[in-house]
């Protein structure tokens, strides 16, 4: 049976840059040789954070030091040591979106931080509610962990106006914000929003990159960006001798005399496929469910009718070969919610094609009733409240 794998964000294979790659690691090998024979500890290869830090400059507009980063393994450990950092009990409140990453919700969970989801809508985290919010806290959180562009799992960026309410209430609070942009150099369209550190130079800003979206995660090749002293505490807190210096050195050679070709090559192919997924979900589920046109990143947030068993929908679609991530998976309240997550970077052209109908026959299957759905947005106060 054919199989339609939309669960896992992935990077494209097509667009893996097998040769150059293989070319950057015989010469990586031959110019590093003695570097590699010692450990690379806490910031890691030299070159590779000037590399990253032009990156950044060159994307956000301001100057950005290398000194001022760490290579990690992967954004994963940075975002696990930052919320290690900045706690100091357990029980201690971290707020974030609503919906958030699940390895990020498994990550502070299991730290013992308590998670506080703030709603989303197509401009990100609800800024607007998180003064009230705060007010409602038994206690002051110790920090604020936002994804901002290209969220998982909804794939809503966050807008001027919201990023620039978030920077004046975290200083009115003094509250650090971690700024998870790992999908950053993953952009199809419309306006590149700038990171809060780009906006604002305030020291409370903990930034955090990856090139596991735009190159490939098997790399396991993140970073943190940050300002004294939260980069000492961050930094302080790994007790692994560094990232991987084999990694960094092959990226290195494979970046230095080209920061951004194989960005633009890899993100006209993604775009494509996003393209292809908006129109076959307009053939197929148009009046029925709705969904997010993100303009950048892996994923795709679609909306189920209430009507739907989610268990039945997805033993029904698993059935017919058809995998999607389930939205509770990335609801801080663990509670089951009737959205789904679409991953579509490395989906096939011909299994968006074929596998969008296949998950309309599913869900029109496991629908109680043909009414029309009672939402037209893709949120909404509803959208919550239904769940309580
Ligand atoms: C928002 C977010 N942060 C961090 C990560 C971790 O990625 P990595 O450790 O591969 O950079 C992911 C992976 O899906 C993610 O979606």
């Amino acid at each position: 049976m054919p199989t339609y794998d939309f669960a896992v964000g992935q990077t494209n294979p097509q667009t893996f840059p097998t040769a150059a790659l293989q070319a950057a690691a015989v010469s990586a090998i031959q110019t590093e040789s003695e570097a590699l024979n010692r450990y690379p500890g806490g910031k890691g290869h030299a070159g590779l954070r000037q590399l990253m830090a032009r990156r950044e400059s060159e994307r956000e507009g301001v100057p950005v030091d290398p000194e001022k980063i760490a290579l990690m393994n992967g954004s994963m450990q940075a975002v696990t040591l930052a919320g290690q950092a900045l706690m100091t009990q357990s029980g201690d409140i971290v707020i974030t979106e609503k919906y958030t990453y699940s390895g990020t919700i498994a990550a502070y969970k299991g730290i013992g931080l308590d998670m506080h989801g703030i709603p989303v809508d197509e401009e990100g985290m609800r800024v607007d509610l998180l003064e009230e919010h705060l007010a409602a806290l038994p206690k002051k959180p110790k920090f604020i962990y936002t994804l901002t562009s290209y969220q998982n799992p909804t794939g809503v960026t966050m807008s001027r106006a919201r990023r620039l309410a978030l920077i004046e209430l975290a200083r009115a609070h003094d509250l650090p914000v971690v700024e998870d942009n790992c999908y950053g150099d993953v952009h199809f369209d419309g306006p590149v929003e700038p990171s809060l550190y780009a906006l604002d130079p305030d020291p409370r800003h903990i930034y955090i990159g990856s090139l596991s979206k735009i190159f490939a995660p098997g790399m396991r090749m993140g970073y943190l960006l940050a300002e004294s002293p939260f980069f000492q505490q961050i930094v302080g807190r790994r007790f692994d001798a560094g990232s991987n210096y084999f990694a960094a050195a092959v990226l290195a050679e494979f970046y230095k005399d080209d920061l951004w070709g194989h960005c633009q090559r890899a993100n006209v192919v993604l775009k494509q496929k996003r393209d292809r997924l908006l129109a076959a979900l307009d053939a197929a589920l148009s009046g029925v469910c709705v969904w997010s046109k993100p303009t950048g990143g892996l994923f795709l947030w679609l909306r189920l009718p209430v009507d739907i068993d989610l268990q039945t929908l997805k033993t029904a679609a698993a059935e017919r070969g058809f995998y999607y991530a389930d939205g509770q998976d990335f609801n801080v309240e663990g509670r089951p919610v009737h959205y789904l997550r679409l991953a579509f970077g490395h989906v096939p052209d011909e299994q968006i094609d074929l596998g969008i109908p296949i998950l309309a026959e599913c869900i029109a299957r496991c629908r109680k009733s043909n009414a029309s759905p009672d939402f037209e947005t893709l949120f909404d106060d509803q959208a919550d409240r239904i769940r309580r």
